[in-house]
């Protein structure tokens, strides 16, 4: 069985749903079994994120998919924290030849979004990883990709209320996102 964990923060809840179209997309590849995990402040203590029983269902994740909302041109605080604490692993080598990609949703079009999923990757590149980024262009009349990222998948919330956004052609970017992901992971474990 091939195991993909989508571990996210979010702090009003639009990151949240594009969480679960990632996983909702991986979750349709058979043979496949996923887990959502959530980074939540009450972890951190003097700045430094610790959970052990998640750094474990880490562990034992083929993939793992990050996601973060846009926080001032970057990852969240709650999300740097926890990705400072993947330093323990960085340094046993623990997640070398995994796969890993990331989505983030923010209020601007691009909102400097970008930042955030560079942000992401290098951290796992550090961690010897394999980066899947998303493959679709934004040259199709269904709205997939239309915010144009392909480092992985962006979604937009400005002020909708929680049901509207990220919107239906952000959430189908992820659910694609979540598919390639999972597919991949699938072949390179084969
Ligand atoms: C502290 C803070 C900083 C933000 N910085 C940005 C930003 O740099 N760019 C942007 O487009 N939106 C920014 N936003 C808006 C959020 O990215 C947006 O509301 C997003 O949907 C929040 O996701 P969440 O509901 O998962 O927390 C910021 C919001 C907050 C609270």
């Amino acid at each position: 069985m091939t195991t993909i964990s989508v571990v996210y923060h979010s702090g009003t809840g639009h990151t949240r749903k594009m969480a679960e179209a990632v996983l909702a997309g991986a979750a349709s590849v058979g043979g496949v079994e996923t887990q959502m995990i959530a980074i939540e402040g009450k972890d951190i203590v003097e700045g430094r994120w610790q959970n052990d029983k998640i750094m474990e269902m880490l562990d034992q994740s083929d993939a793992i998919i990050f996601g973060s909302p846009t926080y001032m041109g970057c990852v969240s605080g709650q999300m740097k924290s926890f990705l400072d604490a993947t330093s323990e692993r960085y340094l046993s080598r623990a997640w070398v030849d995994k796969i890993a990609s990331a989505f983030t949703v923010s209020a601007g079009l691009s909102g400097d979004k970008l930042n955030t999923l560079s942000t992401i990757a290098i951290c796992m590149m550090q961690h010897g990883m394999i980066w899947v980024g998303l493959e679709q262009t934004p040259f199709n009349d269904k709205g997939i990709n239309r915010l144009c990222f392909y480092l992985g998948a962006a979604g937009q919330a400005l002020h909708e209320p929680l049901e509207e956004a990220p919107n239906d052609q952000d959430k189908e970017t992820g659910r694609l996102l979540g598919i390639r992901v999972a597919s991949l992971t699938k072949k390179l474990k084969a």
